[in-house]
């Protein structure tokens, strides 16, 4: 065999917050990639760690009077408990904090400046004057400029989908302090990544799958731009060297926290880091990442290992959400999950088994349907794989002191279960998990047909019958043992108590040899069915999550002082708006539309760009419901339009109009509605 080396990583999820099952997805994927390709005898080092830097930490450390140290000390060991539940087997979950990612970093850093490839220029950005920092956008809120709401970020409106430089919100407030952001001038240092446009044009092509590399054609299209990688103290992150008081922002050092967690892993184990980091390194490096960070990591990210001399990833691996029964996971509904209240109710490999059974290597959003994954697990691991285990161990058990018969029962089955390994190592390689799984369930479902056609309960009213059922128990048991190996990189527990009963180790290239003459152990429970109260109690647990973390940003905003919050942001009675009279309402002029394509704004966190057919026009609009809604879910959906609002020109393009939506922002937005017979175009009354 042509053994590979790979060193496979996972996105690093923030410091700031808990996992939840949007990140498990990932690691999931990632893990049973690195089971299978291990499985395969290949060598296979996994890495992860947290990403510490950035104003978020440094502020929620200060508003639970900690220093960021300890805050990432306290995130850190929880994530690894996380991570650990959910059985994702890293060889090291580190941090970006750390003396190895400062070298790293600083190293890199010095060579692009060295041949070229940062400059500086100063520019202007609002100053807290009281906390005496520079406010990212996300900690500026004001009155939007356009519509007047009150409360909106510094970047977009979530009323009226507007976006704006943070200079232009009216009575401007920092989220920190309070208080009233003034304009300062600073010097930045900023990575020249136009430079790299024609490198990452070819290069992108040969590492994302077509449809990616395609989407990013359009920000090719429009000009790649120098990236800011400063930020100013107070910051938590690492000093920018020879810059006074500058620090290098997040997204520089987070990726390289790739190579900082590998190099923790090597100097403990003593594994060559050179020969998978060096610029011709003949070893494999694959990224798993959600589609939301795929700017990060296909132009920031190999730009600068390319003018650093560092080796290139060999493939970046792209998924979609996770959705649950149908729609943005929400904390209202108690769908927003933590890994650990997950874990409080449920097995991890229910997951496992039910995202596995969905995957592909398509960066489509996966939906958790509650109903639907409790059915499927009872159905499949219990039903259909450990049920044949627990119908024929007892008669091999009691009957014939535990050893397997040492005769093939039936050949043609047996060639059967062999013949299946091909298929199920290429879905698993090609990171389509939903083909392997289907492969294997039709495997189980042919198992269960024997075993009822030869009915052991049957055979074994008769003495007679003794050696033939041994004979079908065995095939049954061998049938079980290739089904559960096939199955081991999505069910490493269960896989392992598999071989403690069946008393051998699983090979996966040896899963259809049956076993012969051989002694098994007496059979334990392997598995028990979802009970769906567990599964309700998790959700109602989610919700209390929300209560207390509510609570908790109570208190944290009180230790950081901010202005009044916003009362919407909490569900309380929002004031109305001055009465107007009918003359100002006939003003507006809603109308029926549909939405023809949707589609996310890269740069944009909360923009999704939509194109509408009116009946009589079509109109593009840009809204502010990338959180709400996914793109695909909204083809062909009828909404109400505000259409003679005068047209907007936003960085991304026209904005022609304005979708209606109720609700408080975030997550928590809902299109408005018409039944469905109403033309394209007709006015709302
Ligand atoms: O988006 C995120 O959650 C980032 N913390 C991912 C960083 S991945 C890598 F570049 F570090
Ligand atoms: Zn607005």
């Amino acid at each position: 065999m042509n053994q590979r080396s790979m060193l496979v990583t996972s996105a690093l999820p923030y410091a700031n917050g808990p996992i939840h099952l949007g990140h498990m997805l990932e690691h999931i994927q990632s893990d049973i990639f690195v089971r299978f390709e291990r499985a395969m005898g290949h060598e296979v080092y996994y890495v992860c760690a947290d990403d510490c830097h950035g104003t978020p930490v440094m502020i929620k450390a200060q508003s639970q009077g900690k220093t960021p140290e300890q805050l990432i000390e306290e995130v850190g060991v929880s994530h690894r408990a996380d991570m650990q539940g959910f059985l994702i087997n890293y060889d090291n979950y580190y941090r970006t904090h750390s003396p190895e990612n400062q070298a790293f970093s600083t190293e890199i850093y010095k060579k692009l400046r060295e041949r070229g490839f940062i400059f500086t220029k100063t520019i202007s950005q609002l100053y807290d004057p009281v906390k005496e920092m520079f406010l990212p956008d996300r900690f500026v809120k004001g009155t939007c400029p356009r519509c007047g709401a009150k409360d909106q970020y510094g970047d977009n409106c979530e009323v009226c989908s507007a976006t704006y430089d943070p200079t232009e919100l009216k009575d401007p407030y920092s989220t920190v302090s309070g208080a009233t952001p003034v304009l300062r001038e600073s010097e930045h240092y900023f990575f020249d990544l136009p430079k790299f446009t024609d490198f990452l044009h070819s290069y992108v092509k040969d590492v994302l799958p077509k449809e990616m590399a395609n989407k990013l054609e359009e920000w090719f299209a429009q000009g790649l731009k120098p990236w800011d990688l400063s930020r100013d103290a107070p910051y938590f992150g690492f000093p920018i060297p020879d810059a006074d008081n500058k620090f290098f922002y997040v997204w520089l050092d987070a990726p390289i926290g790739y190579m900082a967690s590998f190099k923790n892993f090597c100097d403990k184990k003593g594994v060559d880091f050179d020969a998978f980091w060096k610029e011709d390194s003949d070893k494999e490096l694959y990224h798993f990442i959600g589609k939301d960070i795929l700017y990060f990591h296909s132009l920031f990210w190999p730009a600068t290992l390319k003018g650093s001399d560092h080796r290139l990833p060999t493939k970046i691996f792209v998924h979609g959400y996770v959705t649950v029964n149908g729609a943005k996971m929400s904390k209202s509904k108690g769908t927003f999950i933590k890994a650990a209240t997950y874990l409080k109710h449920l097995k991890p490999e229910c997951l496992r088994y039910y995202f596995a059974s969905k995957m592909n290597n398509q960066a489509v959003d996966l939906d958790l349907a509650l109903d639907d994954f409790i059915a499927k697990v009872n159905s499949d691991i219990v039903g259909k794989v450990v049920n044949l285990a627990s119908r024929s161990a007892g008669f091999i058990n009691k009957r014939f002191g535990g050893k397997l018969s040492s005769k093939v029962y039936n050949p043609e089955l047996t060639a059967e279960f062999a013949a299946a390994l091909p298929e199920i190592a290429k879905a698993y390689d090609e990171r389509n998990y939903a083909d392997a799984v289907r492969t294997i369930m039709s495997l189980a479902d042919e198992a269960n047909r024997f075993v009822d056609a030869e009915a052991p309960w049957t055979l074994a009213k008769d003495p007679a019958n003794d050696e033939k059922l041994q004979a079908v128990c065995t095939q049954a048991l061998n049938c079980f043992k290739a089904l559960i190996t096939y199955l081991s990189p999505i069910l490493p527990e269960i896989a392992a108590h598999s071989a403690e009963f069946l008393n051998c180790e699983l090979k996966f290239n040896a899963a259809g040899t049956p076993l012969l003459d051989h002694q098994i152990n007496t059979f334990k429970p392997l598995f028990a069915r979802i009970d769906p109260k567990d599964v309700e109690a998790m959700v109602e647990d989610s919700k209390q999550d929300l209560k207390e973390a509510q609570g908790a940003q109570k208190s944290d905003a009180k230790a950081a002082q901010p202005a009044a919050p916003s009362a919407a942001a909490e569900g309380a009675y929002v004031p109305l708006a001055p009465e107007i009279t009918i003359d100002d309402f006939l003003k507006l002029d809603l109308r029926v539309a549909q939405v023809i394509k949707a589609e996310e704004v890269p740069e944009a966190r909360k923009l999704l760009r939509l194109e509408l057919d009116l009946g009589f026009e079509k109109r593009q609009v840009f809204a502010g419901i990338k959180k709400a809604y996914d793109p695909a879910s909204l083809i062909g959906r009828k909404v109400i339009v505000a259409a003679n609002l005068k047209a907007r020109q936003m960085k991304f393009g026209l904005s022609q109009g304005m979708v209606m939506a109720a609700g408080e922002g975030g997550s928590d937005i809902f299109l408005l509605s018409v039944d469905d017979p109403a033309p394209l175009g007709s006015k709302v009354h």
